[in-house]
């Protein structure tokens, strides 16, 4: 019989390609990684060249000194370097839920990306700020739906369907807040990875259709597993010059229960049926997770599916011996493979690497942020548009009131 020891993978099947996920991500001063040249260059010139230790013996003094003051929030693809410093470490949900409930802390540092910081802008006390270490730490799908394009498009459905009265907007939690606005404003909600098909069921109660952007997979999954056919989806090509239909056909939108914006995430749909059907070729028996944001395709061919808090349920409740080939960012695999010794967790793409975005939340910047407040400063303070608040809020607040 084989043993686990004999199936043990390398945690990070690197190929040929150079990744440095193959051995996880080592902290090296900022100066050395030229990206962070672009990224938010205005940290001072100081904690460019500090290594790592000085960095982490840093961000313990600060958070030491702060106390109570701080709360310092997680996302499970913050590299480890970061996660260590976390109170709380969750999805996107938890982490939104956790900004609700509106601690003591006069500062909520949000190691994330900037949608997710915005959330807990909206959902904060009076008493707090929201801080993101790095400004340039966004999101590329949130990116792909813009406010305009997003209005415009409404206004073509509002005209084909003679009104938007039935028509729910939805938007995925990785959306600017202007976006959430939109939806608050327009009978509409927010979901995300953890509660969508909740979401989904809210909004079918209230109107025939749902507009749902950014994500078209999430969507996709989402209404599919709910019993909604492909074929009464549409995709809704936001690039399409306005007038035509976001590139579908006047019949195709017609017999349509969801109109799927055309955004992913670049993460996400690295991940395929065929590494999936290898990784069951290579281990039998091996169980296979992904986040919905994949492909529909991989989300089949997938044993099960479900937000970043899920995927580390599911590890974590896998009997021991297990082997779990996950699809989704590499910090949160590499994570779950070290701290589940006795399963065999790998990432179903030999040569992913993180999100790039959350990536920019270097210890650097968390050291710099914590450093200013200890001297009283606070830089780095989100701070979502007075215009946006209040609908944003409403559209966050339907979601968290579901049960
Ligand atoms: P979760 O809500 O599952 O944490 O996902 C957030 C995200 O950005 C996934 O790419
Ligand atoms: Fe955005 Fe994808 Fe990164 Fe999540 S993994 S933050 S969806 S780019």
């Amino acid at each position: 019989m084989t043993t686990t020891a004999e199936l043990a993978l390398p945690m990070f099947p690197v190929a040929q390609l150079q990744c440095e996920t193959d051995t996880g991500i080592e902290t090296v001063p900022l100066a050395e990684e030229s990206a962070f040249g672009s990224w938010q260059p205005s940290i001072p010139e100081r904690y460019w060249t500090m290594d790592a230790s000085e960095l982490r013996r840093r961000i313990h003094e600060a958070r030491a000194t702060l106390g109570s003051k701080v709360v310092v929030l997680g996302h499970h693809y913050q590299r480890e370097d970061i996660i260590e410093f976390a109170d709380e470490r969750g999805d996107s949900f938890a982490l939104a839920q956790y900004a609700a409930e509106r601690g003591e802390s006069q500062y909520i540092v949000f190691c994330g990306v900037h949608f997710m910081a915005e959330a807990a802008d909206i959902l904060r006390a009076d008493h707090q700020q929201v801080i993101l270490p790095n400004m340039e730490a966004g999101c590329s799908m949130a990116d792909m739906a813009a406010e305009p394009d997003v209005w415009s498009a409404w206004r073509e459905l509002g005209d084909f369907f003679g009104g938007t009265d039935d028509i729910i907007p939805v938007t995925y939690m990785n959306s600017a807040a202007s976006l959430k606005a939109f939806c608050g404003a327009n009978n509409g909600i927010v979901c995300t990875s953890s509660n969508a098909q909740k979401v989904l069921e809210w909004a079918f109660e209230r109107g025939k259709r749902v507009f749902f952007f950014p994500d078209q997979h999430l969507g996709r999954n989402t209404a599919h597993g709910m019993g909604i056919p492909l074929e009464e989806m549409v995709l809704w090509n936001w690039r399409a010059p306005a007038g035509n239909l976001g590139s579908s056909s006047p019949e195709a939108l017609e017999r349509s229960r969801v109109i799927l914006w055309q955004g992913h995430c670049s993460v996400h749909q690295r991940f395929t049926v065929q590494q999936i059907e290898q990784a069951r070729a290579q281990y039998p028996g091996v169980k296979i997770v992904v986040h919905p944001e994949c492909r529909y395709d991989t989300v089949q061919a997938a044993d099960a599916n479900g937000s970043t808090a899920y995927i580390v349920k599911y590890v974590e409740q896998a009997p021991p011996g297990s082997i779990i080939g996950v699809g989704t960012e590499i910090n949160l695999v590499s994570r779950l493979a070290h701290e589940h010794p006795d399963k065999t967790v790998f990432c179903l793409d030999p040569v992913v690497c993180p999100c790039s975005t959350m990536y920019r939340v270097h210890p650097a910047y968390l050291a710099w942020v914590m450093e200013s407040l200890v001297d009283g400063v606070v830089v780095n303070k989100v701070t979502v548009p007075e215009q946006h608040r209040s609908d944003a809020k409403l559209a966050l607040e339907r979601m968290l009131a579901l049960k």
